[in-house]
């Protein structure tokens, strides 16, 4: 069977990689359209070695299309909800919009595909800070028990998009020339600095990012319980996040047991060199598939308490592979609602 696929917002940072990943994937594509505002109209986009040109996004844009793609942030998604959803399409959405909405699975196939078949129309995917810690997190919740997670993110300028990204080199150049630089999306100095996340603020002192590993956690292992903290901060990387995790495990286990199930887990990879003292790296990272793990230690503050450095790639694994993966979940357990 083969797939009419929409990709809304096709031109931006993640919607590019979603491309690339349906190429690289042999996505069962019967066709293709691709998305986006006003501002890339004209705008011609080459996939498996065709051109393609870039359509605007109207609610007219999903008929005949069984999977739309969105990336394109929330606001279009919930605008869009509707037309995709009626014209019987799935709608994978890559935003916030719909993430804790009852109705809708959060998926990350690594952990609980078979919610995909719940959908209703519309299946999310998580926050990307959020696939990369618990794709290697659950098969330690599973096999050994996590009583608590404190996670700090290194976050990189692709999670804010493409713009933001460009906007970082533009910055970083001007910064080495020593002349001014006027940021137009990120309020403040970005190169050679770095910020707390600066998404919503609430009043208890987390912000949205923290708030969504918080919860998100929670919904991706159907556990409430799970007790996850978070501080996430955006560092001057251009893709790749990484995480530095302390896990609090319910019972005795050590370094060896750790390793071991992290070498079974899918969609992970022990990537360290320890006599070297070289360990994953967002720019070794960047472009590649699975979540690098490494560093496991045994935290000297605290009993059964464990650290591990983690990386993923922000827009792959953190966003268009994972929402690939569910498209090809979708695929596979068959559309129909
Ligand atoms: P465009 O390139 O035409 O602005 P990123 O997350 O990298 O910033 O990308 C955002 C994506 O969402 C881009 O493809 C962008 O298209 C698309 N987008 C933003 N606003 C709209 C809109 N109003 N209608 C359709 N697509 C949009």
């Amino acid at each position: 069977m083969e797939y009419s696929v929409a990709v809304a917002g096709a031109t931006g940072a993640v919607g590019q990689e979603m491309l690339k990943v349906l190429e690289q994937r042999e996505f069962p594509l019967k066709s293709l359209k691709l998305l986006a505002s006003e501002r890339s109209k004209g705008k011609v986009l080459t996939f498996r070695g065709e051109s393609c040109p870039v359509e605007v996004l109207d609610s007219g844009s999903f008929r005949d299309i069984d999977i739309a793609l969105f990336s394109a942030g929330s606001s279009i998604s919930r605008e869009y909800r509707e037309a995709v959803v009626s014209s019987g399409a799935v709608m994978i959405d890559n935003s916030s919009a719909f993430r804790m909405d009852d109705e809708v699975p959060l998926v990350v196939p690594e952990v609980n595909p078979d919610d995909a078949a719940e959908h209703r129309g519309v299946i999310a995917n998580p926050n990307c800070s959020t696939i990369i810690m618990v794709v290697p997190l659950f098969p330690l919740y599973t096999q050994i028990g996590i009583r608590r997670v404190h996670c700090c993110t290194y976050q990189a300028a692709s999670g804010a998009g493409a713009r933001v990204m460009q906007e970082l080199k533009e910055e970083t150049e001007a910064v080495l020339k020593g002349e001014e630089y006027t940021n137009t999306i990120i309020p403040f100095q970005y190169a050679f600095n770095l910020f707390p996340h600066n998404s919503e603020m609430g009043e208890d002192g987390y912000c949205e990012e923290e708030r969504k590993m918080i919860l998100e956690t929670r919904k991706i292992f159907h556990n409430d319980n799970v007790l996850v903290n978070a501080t996430c901060v955006r560092v001057p990387v251009l893709r790749a996040h990484s995480e530095a995790v302390n896990i609090e495990f319910e019972r005795k286990t050590s370094v060896e047991e750790i390793y071991d199930i992290l070498k079974q887990a899918p969609g992970v990879e022990i990537r360290e060199d320890r006599d070297k003292n070289r360990w994953a790296m967002p720019a070794d990272i960047s472009g590649e598939y699975p979540v690098a793990v490494g560093r496991v230690r045994k935290d000297v503050s605290q009993d059964n308490t464990f650290d591990l450095w983690v990386v993923g790639d922000q827009l792959l694994k953190g966003a268009a592979l994972n929402a690939i993966q569910i498209a090809e979940l979708v695929a596979e357990k068959g559309i129909s609602r």
